[in-house]
């Protein structure tokens, strides 16, 4: 029994699309409660009392978008009830660009989360292809969720 964390902020839906396809996967093996928040509306509560985390943002100016970058500020008061859950990083960038994933998956060490996969960065439309990624992504987590 288990509870998975998915925060993401998306201007157009991309992010948005992502994190919900991420839910499919997590549910998938049947964890218990699967919370799909904006980053902006997130509360560091939730993300004390997950057993798992995924973080979506898309790419803005090369790095992740404010709005999730004001989540991991405001919720370093619960920094230190959420070392060794399992995490998960995904974005949305332009065609050829980087950044964004790199920049959430930097904020990890600093809430002690454990990596799961190299997270996600997708360019442009998402076809099945991104899809079935995000998909089995969440999967990996969902099961990672299962044995904290
Ligand atoms: C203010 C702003 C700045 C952006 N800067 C970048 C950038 O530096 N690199 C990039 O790849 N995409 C950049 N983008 C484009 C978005 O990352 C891209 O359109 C993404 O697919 C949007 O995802 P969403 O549909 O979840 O909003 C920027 C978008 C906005 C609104």
């Amino acid at each position: 029994m288990s509870k998975v964390l998915i925060v993401y902020h998306t201007f157009t839906g991309k992010t948005k699309k992502m994190a919900e396809t991420l839910a499919e996967g997590v549910q998938s093996v049947q964890v218990t409660e699967v919370k799909i928040v904006k980053a902006a509306e997130a509360q560091p509560d939730d993300f004390a009392g997950a057993d798992a985390v995924a973080f979506g943002a898309p790419n803005t100016f090369g790095g992740m978008a404010g709005a999730l970058r004001d989540f991991f500020d405001r919720a370093w008061p619960v920094h230190e009830k959420t070392a060794g859950k399992p995490a998960v990083a995904f974005t949305s960038e332009n065609p050829g660009e980087t950044g964004a994933l790199q920049e959430i998956k930097k904020f990890f060490p600093f809430y002690g989360l454990k990596s799961v996969g190299e997270g996600i960065s997708t360019h442009g439309d998402l076809g099945e292809n991104e899809l079935k990624q995000c998909r089995e992504l969440g999967r990996l987590l969902g099961q990672a969720s299962k044995k904290r």
